[in-house]
């Protein structure tokens, strides 16, 4: 009997959540939580046409992480798709170790029908993040799923307990699937518009019968009369910003990408690609009816894009009946390009709130540090390079090495990248190359993104947090510090750019590693718009930057250091999770007298 309520909690605590126990690992003062993540083709039908997406353990979207600060995460990621795979985790930091941040310029891809395991510390984070897979736009076709750093529970969060925690991805989606889309931009094409918002991998509520066909699953959120909920909304799309609203709901902001924000309400808000926030929403109303919740595109013609528009279902327990009418109405703005901004401006850092660590958020005066180090970086609508269609960042479309930065470092491989992204935009005719930032470690960095593109961008840094002080129409200059937010500027990781505009970051390289920059937009980072800042600690050590793990997977020059994995195994129980088992067996056991 003790033997199989150990196994049944052996296999409940493994395969179903996570189990942060101590273990006698590296690190192992703080404790684990393992994840086994089978990533695969999954036929569905969101908005009626069954196509190919990409589902995590059978679900789209994928289990969300759910972990508390300085746990230890461990995901061992099996690949079963057909083509490479890196799952990156966006907002999480990766202190001391971009081996882990599953992009091209860290990680080698895992192969089909290779596993990978990822093991990193979550260290001196809070917030709500999500993962996705990082190359060739898979993130198109799903893969993607929602990660929460919790706070320690000696440290107070800066609101009362919510009733409950709800993660929304909300995002623009095709019925193209990843392929067919690679297909488009490599013959120069655009796009277009897409055939509809998703969220939470479901299709729109039919709340019109001419604009949403019979038959399509919505998603629906059941809440009780009176309580508080946290819902973390994160933008996994391809490239369409859009407007999340409730009907007869405010949102009351809380975090942002890991910040405590100033706590305001607001009736909607932008949400760009790869952006995340938490709002604290009270059921306060009389549940005379079921209310929408609404992801619509923002800055397009509405005519046009009525089908491409997200609704969900909110449901009070006590409900007297289903949603109907119109739609909560967008905001009306449209001869008002400064709205959004101005909204965008009034997100703002709680400095008295602890964030991570006990002591207040704002006790990190980055207002008062000197920037030892400018760039400017511009975008442009794609141009061609060498025949093709590309996408710039001042003037340089970056191309993936086929040896990874950070692997050619450790190697002392040359000639594959260069260190000389350029402190302004280059003039004269576009480069494809891979050129990279000199980040100076514990330099304190001033980032100047400058839309000249005719869309809207959200840029995003990895292995960091940086303070958005500013952003105004029109180009920046020396003179546009004078604006700039010096005290309470929110601290987050992905920063919307507006078209014909900029937005100033402030950014200190105390995190040694290769850490992506990049738009997300995946049509113009799958076009190269994107480069890395290097930022290497002249004493190295294994203090300031983790060692290279031990089943790093080698590729490019060093693939010949590669050896070949068994795949035949197939399922992900090998020998060593066995062993691992047996272990786990041993450990529950032991815990049964608590129980
Ligand atoms: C994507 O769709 C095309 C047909 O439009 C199909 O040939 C291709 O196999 C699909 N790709 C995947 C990964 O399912
Ligand atoms: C692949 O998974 C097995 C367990 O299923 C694990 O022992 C092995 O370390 C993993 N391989 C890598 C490279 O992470
Ligand atoms: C900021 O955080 C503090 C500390 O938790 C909290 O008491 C206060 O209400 C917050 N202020 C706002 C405006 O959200
Ligand atoms: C995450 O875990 C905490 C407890 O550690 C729980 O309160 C919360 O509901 C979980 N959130 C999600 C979305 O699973
Ligand atoms: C449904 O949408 C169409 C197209 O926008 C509109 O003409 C019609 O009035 C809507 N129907 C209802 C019942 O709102
Ligand atoms: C936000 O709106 C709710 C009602 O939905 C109200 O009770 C609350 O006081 C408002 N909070 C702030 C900070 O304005
Ligand atoms: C519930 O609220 C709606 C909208 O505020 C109002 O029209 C309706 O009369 C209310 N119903 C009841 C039963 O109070
Ligand atoms: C928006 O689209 C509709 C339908 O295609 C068109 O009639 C209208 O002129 C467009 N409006 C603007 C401002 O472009
Ligand atoms: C910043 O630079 C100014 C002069 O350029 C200097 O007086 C000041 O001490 C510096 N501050 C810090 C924190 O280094
Ligand atoms: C990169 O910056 C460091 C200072 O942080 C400097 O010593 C080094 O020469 C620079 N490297 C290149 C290639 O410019
Ligand atoms: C792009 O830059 C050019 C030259 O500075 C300027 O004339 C144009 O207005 C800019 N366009 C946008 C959308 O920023
Ligand atoms: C870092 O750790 C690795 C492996 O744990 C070891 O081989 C190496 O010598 C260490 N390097 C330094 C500079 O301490």
């Amino acid at each position: 009997m003790a033997l199989f309520r150990a196994l049944v909690l052996f296999f409940f605590f493994f395969f179903l959540t996570n189990v942060s126990l101590l273990l006698n690992f590296t690190n192992a003062e703080d404790p684990f939580a393992f994840y086994n993540f089978e990533v695969t083709y999954l036929t569905a039908s969101p908005l009626g046409v069954p196509q190919q997406v990409i589902a995590i353990n059978g679900k789209f979207p994928g289990p969300t992480i759910n972990v508390t600060t300085n746990n230890n995460v461990v995901v061992n990621v099996r690949n079963k798709l057909d083509e490479n795979l890196l799952l990156h985790w966006s907002g999480v930091q990766q202190r001391r170790s971009s081996w882990q941040d599953g992009v091209l310029g860290t990680n080698c891809p895992i192969p089909p029908k290779w596993n990978w395991t990822y093991q990193f510390q979550v260290k001196d984070q809070i917030g709500s993040f999500f993962y996705f897979p990082s190359l060739n736009m898979q993130r198109a076709a799903g893969g993607f799923g929602g990660f929460i750093i919790n706070n320690r529970p000696i440290i107070p969060i800066p609101f009362d307990t919510p009733h409950g925690d709800i993660v929304i991805m909300i995002g623009d989606w095709y019925t193209r699937n990843h392929t067919d889309l690679r297909k488009d931009l490599d013959a120069g094409k655009d796009l277009g518009m897409p055939d509809g918002v998703l969220i939470n991998g479901k299709g729109p509520y039919r709340y019109n019968d001419t604009l949403v066909p019979d038959g399509i699953d919505f998603e629906q959120f059941d809440v009780h009369p009176g309580k508080t909920y946290r819902l973390r909304v994160h933008n996994v799309g391809v490239s369409t910003s859009l407007n999340f609203r409730i009907q007869s709901h405010n949102l009351l902001l809380a975090e942002s990408e890991g910040s405590y924000t100033v706590q305001q309400n607001y009736t909607s808000l932008d949400i760009h690609v790869g952006q995340s926030y938490s709002f604290l929403v009270t059921m306060d109303q009389n549940a005379s009816s079921d209310y929408y919740i609404v992801a619509s595109a923002r800055f397009v013609n509405e005519s046009r894009w009525q089908r491409v528009t997200g609704v969900g279902i909110l449901r009070y327990t006590n409900s007297k009946g289903k949603a109907h009418g119109p739609l909560p109405p967008p905001p009306d703005d449209e001869f008002d390009k400064t709205f959004s901004m101005n909204q965008a401006r009034s997100i703002r850092w709680n400095v008295s709130a602890s964030g991570a660590r006990p002591n207040p958020q704002g006790s990190f005066r980055y207002g008062s540090i000197n920037v030892t180090e400018i760039y400017v970086l511009r975008n442009k609508p794609r141009e061609k390079i060498n025949g093709k269609n590309r996408a710039t960042l001042s003037g340089i479309s970056f191309v993936n090495p086929s040896t990874p930065i950070r692997l050619a470092d450790k190697y002392k491989l040359k000639g594959v990248y260069k260190l000389d992204f350029p402190t302004n935009p280059i003039t004269g005719p576009p480069q494809a190359k891979t050129s990279v930032i000199n980040g100076t470690y514990r330099g304190f960095m001033e980032i100047i993104l400058q839309n000249n593109d005719t869309k809207m961008h959200s840029y995003h840094l990895d292995g960091y947090a940086f303070f958005v002080v500013g952003m105004d129409y029109g180009e920046w200059t020396n003179n546009s510090r004078g604006t700039y937010n010096k005290w309470d500027g929110i601290a987050r990781t992905t920063a919307q750019v507006y078209p014909g505009a900029w937005t100033a970051i402030l950014v200190s390289l105390d995190n040694v590693g290769v850490w992506n920059l990049r738009t997300e937009n995946l049509d113009n980072w799958y076009l190269g718009q994107e480069t890395y800042i290097r930022v290497v600690n002249p004493e190295a050590n294994n203090k300031t930057e983790l060692p290279m793990p031990d089943n790093a997977l080698f590729c490019g020059a060093l693939g010949k250091l590669q050896k070949p994995q068994d795949i035949s195994a197939g399922a992900s129980i090998g020998k060593n999770t066995v062993k691992l088992l047996f272990t786990w067996l041993v450990f529950v056991c032991a815990l049964i007298p608590i129980f």
